[in-house]
């Protein structure tokens, strides 16, 4: 029997440069899967290999049975995975609402402009544009973004504007959430937030979470299992407590933060 989210042998190199080498995990369906590593370890790599914005060497991917290989991002989308990015990737003048409707796209049938512009009430789009504009309201009560719905992101806090990343990833219904670094450049206050948020996604919506994070108090806070990879090899997959006792974990990251 396949698992919820396979992969193998996964292998990409740019040039002369193997980023992932023989990569294999396997998540469960429900659970939060964390990558750690230091920086420059292929963690991203890996998002886009899943996510078909890289065609890996080697390798093969499985979501609920279904390969991912050859398959491009919009198809995988699709499928019911959804990502976050590093860096801040929203349209700063639209606001929280407009946002987080682009994560709809992909369900959207008259064109993303149309959908999201059109406001005429008993035509196609406008019958379309309410089914969609609801998903994205529960978005916004879910996370708590309602005093922000109609301000223009640009203006809001860094932590907010993960959390609205958070909401247009969400938008797309997923079974496989991937987030890359949600508390990069977070304060204290921003992180706790964030994890609570995690957990509540998990929680709350069932949603299987394959997170990469930098912070290890948040990855050993909230994570089932752990991938440590290092040099785009794997090092281990354990519990959090296994992971953060290996000497090669620990190696790592002392090795990164002298650097
Ligand atoms: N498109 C690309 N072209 C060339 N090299 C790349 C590309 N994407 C990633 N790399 C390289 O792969 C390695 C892993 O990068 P990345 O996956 O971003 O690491 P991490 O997210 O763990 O910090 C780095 O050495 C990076 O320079
Ligand atoms: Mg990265």
């Amino acid at each position: 029997m396949k698992a919820f989210f396979e992969i193998d042998q996964l292998t990409i190199s740019f040039g002369g440069l193997t980023a992932l080498d023989n990569i294999a995990l396997s998540v469960d369906q429900g659970e939060i899967f964390a990558v750690i590593g230091p920086n420059g370890a292929g963690k991203t790599t890996l998002f886009n290999c899943i996510s078909g914005l890289y065609r890996p060497d080697r390798g093969t991917l499985f979501f609920k049975g279904v390969s991912l290989q050859g398959k491009k991002p919009d198809r995988i989308a699709r499928l019911g995975i959804a990502r976050t990015f590093q860096n801040i990737e929203l349209f700063a003048h639209m606001n929280t609402m407009e946002n987080i409707m682009l994560g709809r796209h992909i369900f959207m049938q008259t064109g993303l402009l149309r959908g999201v512009f059109m406001w005429g009430r008993h035509s196609y789009a406008g019958r379309e544009e309410l089914r969609h504009r609801k998903k994205v309201e529960e978005i916004i009560d879910f996370l708590d973004l309602q005093a922000v719905r109609n301000k223009p992101v640009g203006a809001l806090p860094y932590g907010t504007q993960k959390l609205i990343e958070l909401g247009r990833a969400l938008a797309l219904e997923p079974e496989l959430l991937m987030l890359d670094e949600p508390c990069a450049g977070m304060n204290t206050e921003e992180k706790q937030d964030m994890i609570f948020w995690v957990k509540d996604i998990q929680d709350e919506l069932g949603i299987t979470i394959l997170l990469i994070e930098h912070d290890m108090n948040m990855v050993m806070d909230i994570s089932d299992r752990i991938l440590a990879v290092n040099f785009g090899q794997p090092i281990l997959t354990g519990s959090p407590d296994e992971v953060s006792r290996h000497p090669e974990v620990l190696q790592a990251y002392l090795g990164a933060e002298e650097g």
